[in-house]
């Protein structure tokens, strides 16, 4: 059924991968390539280009999994925690973990600037920066990266502010921990696609 172009079949291929090494297929300098290739060129709303990444490697991405596992341990019931501990710690284990921001600066100056649209420029920012997280997923997955998508926020948001830096201003709005893959990736029922796809007029 699916026969189709380069990128389709890249899209096809794209898929959560849990079980990760802390191995990469491809240079640091390229995962860097892919990430700002990615965020350069996935569309945004009046090209307001609010998309913001932070790519975490070795010490860093092991730091992140650290304080998210902190947050977690201080709202998380402590005879419920184990599952916890052993997901983030199926994070830890993987090469790298890319954050996903969005700048709320862009977004409230748009806010100004096009006040008919107010209401939706948050929405958009958030549409903008899925757009891409699916790059970045799907551009991994073709180079053999592995990644899934996580969303540790709001919770983490002023730990990731004090140990990376990163502007008050930037919302984070997912996490992607990266690296090889070591087990095939969980089986994926579909929907019938006439049920999500209508054509008219053919
Ligand atoms: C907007 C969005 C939010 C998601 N949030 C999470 C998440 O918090 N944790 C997680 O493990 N997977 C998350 N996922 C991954 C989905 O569960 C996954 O994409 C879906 O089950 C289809 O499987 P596939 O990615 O293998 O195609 C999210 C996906 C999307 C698009």
């Amino acid at each position: 059924m699916e026969k189709t172009n380069g990128f389709l079949n890249a899209l096809i291929r794209r898929r959560t991968r849990y079980a990760l090494t802390n191995k990469s297929t491809i240079p640091d300098e390229e995962i860097i390539r892919t990430v700002q290739t990615s965020v350069r060129y996935a569309p945004s709303a009046f090209n307001s280009q609010g998309t913001r990444a932070v790519v975490l490697l070795g010490p860093r991405h092991a730091q992140f999994w650290r304080l998210t596992l902190d947050a977690l341990r201080r709202v998380v019931p402590a005879d419920k925690f184990a599952p916890t501990e052993k997901k983030i710690t199926s994070f830890a284990a993987a090469y790298g973990t890319v954050l996903f921001f969005e700048d709320w600066t862009t977004v409230q100056s748009l806010q100004e600037k096009f006040p008919a649209y107010r209401d939706n420029f948050p929405l958009w920012a958030y549409q903008a920066n899925v757009m891409a997280e699916l790059a970045v997923w799907t551009a991994f997955n073709e180079a053999g990266l592995g990644a899934s998508l996580q969303h540790y926020n709001p919770l983490v948001d002023e730990a990731v502010q004090k140990a990376f830096g990163v502007p008050y201003a930037w919302k984070m709005i997912a996490q992607m921990p990266f690296g090889v893959p070591y087990a095939p990736a969980e089986e994926k029922s579909f929907l019938p696609l006439d049920e999500r796809v209508k054509v008219l007029g053919q």
